[in-house]
C-alpha cells in the first residue's frame, strides 16, 4: 500500500515539558486514522507540526515521501486542515469565502464547491455572512474549505466539537466519502472516542505525548476471539478445557470464557456435547473500543 503520511520519532518540548515523545505513525492512502486522547495529550501539537504551523520539533514528517522540512511551499496543496476555530472573512458569506479560497488554491472547476457544499449539508446557511455562524457552522465551513482542492492529506482537529449530534452522522459519511472516493488520507482527533470510532480504520491512543496503542478497527482479530460458554455443569467444562489445554477464565458460576480461533468453535461445541456437557449458550464476547481504551489508559497509569 501507498504510504502517504509518515511521522518518524517526532518529539516536541515546551521548556522542560515534553509535549510529544517520539511519536511514530504511518498512514496509507485513503486511510482514516483517529487520534484519541485526553485534553493536553498532545493532539493539537502533533497536528500543528504535520501542517507546518509548528516548525521547531525533533524527528521527521514525510508527506508523499517528501520531508516537510524541505518543502518551502509549506505543503498548502498537500494538506487541508482545520485546527482550532477556522477564521473566515466575516463580511463575506460562507460561499464567497469558499470561492475566495478556491481562487487562491487554484481550483478551476467551481462546480466542485457546490458538490462539497451539498455533500456536507451546509446549503442552508452557506449564503449567510460568516460572522453570523455558530462554532459548529464554522467547523463545517472549515472542512469544506480544507477539502476544496482535494488534498491528499486532510487533518481535522476535534471537528465534531460544537457539532449538533444530529449532524455528526452526515459529517462521518462525508469523511468516509473523501477517503473512499477521493482517496484522501485523513487524520482526525477527538477526546471522545465514540464520536470518531465509527468513521476510522484505525485509532491511535495518545497520552502525555506518547502513542500508547494503535487499534485496527477493520480487521477483526479473526484467529483470536473470546467466547463465553454458559453451562450448568461448569466443573465438567473446566476439566474439558484443562484436558484440551484451552486457556479459560471463570466469569460466573455457570459462565466460562475461553480464547480461541472461531473456526474451531463448531468442532469444539460438538466435542463438548459428546462429553454430555450441556450448553445453554455460546457467544462471542466483544470488548468495545471504549472498554479497551479505558483499560489501555488504566494500564498506562498503573505502570
Ligand atoms: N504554545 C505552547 N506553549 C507551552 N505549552 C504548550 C503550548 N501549546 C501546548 N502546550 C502544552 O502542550 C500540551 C499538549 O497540548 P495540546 O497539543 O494542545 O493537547 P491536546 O490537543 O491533546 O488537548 C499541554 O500540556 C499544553 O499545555
Ligand atoms: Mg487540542
Amino acid at each position: 500500500m501507498n504510504e502517504v503520511l509518515k511521522i518518524n520519532d517526532v518529539s516536541k518540548a515546551y521548556g522542560k515539558q515534553t509535549v510529544l515523545d517520539k511519536v511514530n505513525l504511518s498512514l496509507e492512502q485513503g486511510e482514516i486514522l483517529g487520534l484519541v486522547g485526553p485534553n493536553g495529550a498532545g493532539k493539537t501539537t502533533l497536528m500543528k507540526i504535520i501542517t507546518g504551523l509548528i516548525k521547531k520539533y525533533d524527528g521527521d514528517v514525510f508527506i508523499e515521501d517528501e520531508n516537510i522540512r524541505d518543502n518551502k511551499k509549506h505543503n498548502t496543496k498537500q494538506i487541508g486542515c482545520v485546527i482550532e476555530t477556522p477564521g473566515f472573512y466575516p463580511e463575506l458569506t460562507g460561499y464567497e469565502n469558499l470561492l475566495f479560497f478556491a481562487e487562491i488554491s487554484g481550483l478551476k472547476d467551481k462546480s466542485e464547491i457546490d458538490e462539497i457544499v451539498k455533500k456536507l449539508g451546509i446549503e442552508s446557511y452557506v449564503n449567510k455572512k460568516a460572522k453570523k455562524y455558530s462554532l459548529g457552522m464554522k467547523q463545517r465551513l472549515g472542512v469544506a474549505q480544507a477539502v476544496l482542492s482535494y488534498p491528499p492529506v486532510l487533518v481535522l482537529d476535534e471537528p465534531t466539537n460544537g457539532l449538533d449530534p444530529a449532524i455528526v452522522p452526515q459529517f462521518r459519511k462525508f469523511i468516509k466519502y473523501m477517503a473512499e472516493e477521493k482517496h484522501t488520507t485523513v487524520l482526525i482527533s477527538s477526546h471522545i472516542l465514540s464520536e470518531i470510532e465509527l468513521m476510522c480504520d484505525k485509532v491511535a491512543f495518545i497520552q502525555e505525548g506518547k502513542i500508547i496503542k494503535i487499534e485496527n478497527l477493520n480487521k477483526s482479530e479473526k484467529d483470536n476471539a473470546v467466547i463465553a460458554f454458559v453451562t450448568s455443569k461448569s466443573e465438567e467444562l473446566k476439566s474439558f478445557f484443562n484436558n484440551k489445554k484451552i486457556n479459560y477464565k471463570i466469569l460466573d458460576k455457570d459462565k466460562i470464557q475461553a480464547q480461541l480461533n472461531p473456526e474451531e468453535l463448531e468442532n469444539l461445541v460438538l466435542s463438548i456435547a459428546k462429553e454430555n456437557i450441556p450448553l445453554k449458550s455460546v457467544y462471542e464476547v466483544k470488548e468495545s473500543l471504549e472498554q479497551k481504551y479505558l483499560k489501555t489508559m488504566g494500564d498506562e497509569q498503573n505502570a
